[in-house]
């Protein structure tokens, strides 16, 4: 079975840590991303520290998961590039290809929105004193904690195809 349908949202983790190769692989993918004229507007802040981690799973309703998870990741961009409006699609590729690192990894990771919520993003920047650059999401993640069954969501009414 392909990563793709393997992943699924995971929010409760086992204490065991990541370790740093797991931490490594998952960021060499998340920078393997495509991008609009490949400007890879993306840095990642890793959070460690679990005072931290239980004021970030404050931010929003959904963002609970982090409370217990060993490690969070932050994706922020910069918007001075040429293709500015292209960015969140980039930061999304970013995310979505730490997801499927974990899931190759056997780790269990959860998407936790952030952009575009002005809300969110200035509580987040003021948690972790951040000057440079503009949170875009936040993903909870560690060794998986329960069931990972997937429940396959393929529909054939949504396609249309154009001969
Ligand atoms: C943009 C975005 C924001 C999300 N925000 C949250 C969130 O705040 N909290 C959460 O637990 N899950 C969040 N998710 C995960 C979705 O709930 C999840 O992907 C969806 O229910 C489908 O389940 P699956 O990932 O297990 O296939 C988010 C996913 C995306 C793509």
């Amino acid at each position: 079975m392909s990563l793709c349908m393997q992943r699924k949202s995971i929010r409760r983790y086992e204490k065991t840590p990541v370790s740093d190769d797991m931490l490594e692989s998952l960021l060499r993918s998340a920078m393997q991303a495509p991008s609009a004229v490949n400007q890879q507007p993306w840095r990642f802040v890793i959070i460690k520290n679990k005072d931290l981690l239980e004021k970030l799973s404050t931010v929003s309703k959904g963002a609970w998961p982090l409370k217990e998870a060993p490690i969070g990741i932050l994706t922020v961009f910069k918007d001075d590039f040429k293709r500015k409006e292209m960015v969140p699609q980039d930061m999304a590729a970013a995310t979505q290809n730490i997801l499927l690192e974990a899931t190759h990894q056997g780790l269990g990771a959860v998407w936790i929105g952030v952009y575009p919520r002005a809300e969110r993003m200035d509580e987040i920047k003021s948690i972790l004193n951040l000057e440079n650059g503009e949170p875009f999401s936040l993903i909870a993640l560690g060794h998986p904690a329960e069931d990972q069954t997937i429940k396959p969501r393929f529909d054939a009414q949504r396609i249309q195809v154009i001969e």
